[in-house]
């Protein structure tokens, strides 16, 4: 029997209870979603927040890394999640090139997220340069979630997908950008590939929410990639990700069944098939008799 609880919904979370969830210790629950059936199922599932990634790319689009999503393509599937979900805080993924230019750049694109995306707030990676566009998306009163450690977009520059802030100085300068991403304005930060001892510090630190990916349990809430959660690949996945499900495999056995079944003509059987009057039926036979007479 299930043990999901059903039917959170309702009302949306206010962005400030998050805060207030990390002052009571309560854990935040994040997942990504990329269409409307996800957000629906994650919103009922009583997740906190919904992220539309730009992981995206790769578990949605086929890409090889979460560079080529266009903003275009991040709008199109942030709408259809916000059709789906609507009680947690959906945040649309700032894809790479559409905020690195300038303060004004990140701004009018987080717009578009919120205003064509339907998004509730948004989320970019990095730190540096970077502050600057979270401050400037947070003083256009945009919620705006910062990502630290790992950051995807620049994998090429970070020597690929590896853990960050495994030395004394790389961990202190993690630390340290996440209190300037906070003193700008971020309402959370996500911390992605960092070792656990860093990540529970830099939390302890902060009074906005760290949200861990592959970063120990000491963060304040956990975000996972929707396939990898539910096993929609198969192979090897990332040392973070605990599959909870085997979705790939299940796929797989439903769609050999099924040719199988339209092969061997096990499938349709009647149950599948649409009645038609008897009358109706006779009539359409001797319409096709004189049909075919001439
Ligand atoms: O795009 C994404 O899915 C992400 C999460 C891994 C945090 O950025």
């Amino acid at each position: 029997m299930s043990t999901r609880p059903k039917t959170p919904a309702a009302g949306k979370l206010p962005l400030p209870e998050l805060a207030q969830m990390k002052a009571r210790g309560d854990k935040i629950v994040m997942i990504t979603a990329y269409d409307a059936p996800a957000g629906r199922l994650a919103d009922e599932a009583g997740v906190e927040l919904i992220l539309v990634g730009d992981s995206a790319a790769m578990v949605m689009l086929g890409h090889e890394s979460t560079v080529p999503v266009t903003l275009e393509e991040m709008i199109f599937l942030t709408r259809a999640v916000t059709r789906g979900a609507k009680r947690p805080l959906v945040i649309g993924d700032m894809p790479f090139g559409s905020y690195e230019v300038s303060d004004e750049q990140a701004v009018g694109n987080a717009i578009r997220l919120i205003k064509e995306g339907g998004a509730d707030v948004v989320k970019l990676e990095g730190a540096g340069r970077m502050v600057s566009r979270v401050r400037a998306i947070a003083e256009s009163n945009i919620g705006v979630m910062a990502h630290i450690g790992l950051t995807p977009q620049s994998a090429t520059k970070l020597g690929g997908f590896k853990a960050q802030g495994r030395t004394a100085d790389a961990a202190l300068k993690l630390y340290d950008d996440a209190l300037a991403l906070q003193e700008a304005g971020a309402f959370s930060v996500v911390l992605e590939a960092v070792p656990a001892e860093v990540a529970s510090r830099i939390s302890a630190a902060l009074e906005i929410p760290t949200i861990g990916i592959g970063a120990g349990a000491g963060c304040d809430g956990q975000v996972l990639v929707w396939h990898d959660l539910l096993g929609l690949y198969a192979g090897r996945a990332p040392r973070f990700v605990k599959r909870y499900a085997e979705i790939a495999e299940a796929i797989g056995d439903a769609v050999a069944q099924y040719a199988g079944d339209v092969r061997g003509g096990a499938f349709p059987e009647d149950v599948h098939t649409y009645a038609m009057p008897e009358d109706e039926l006779a009539a359409f036979e001797a319409g096709l008799v004189s049909r075919s007479r001439g």
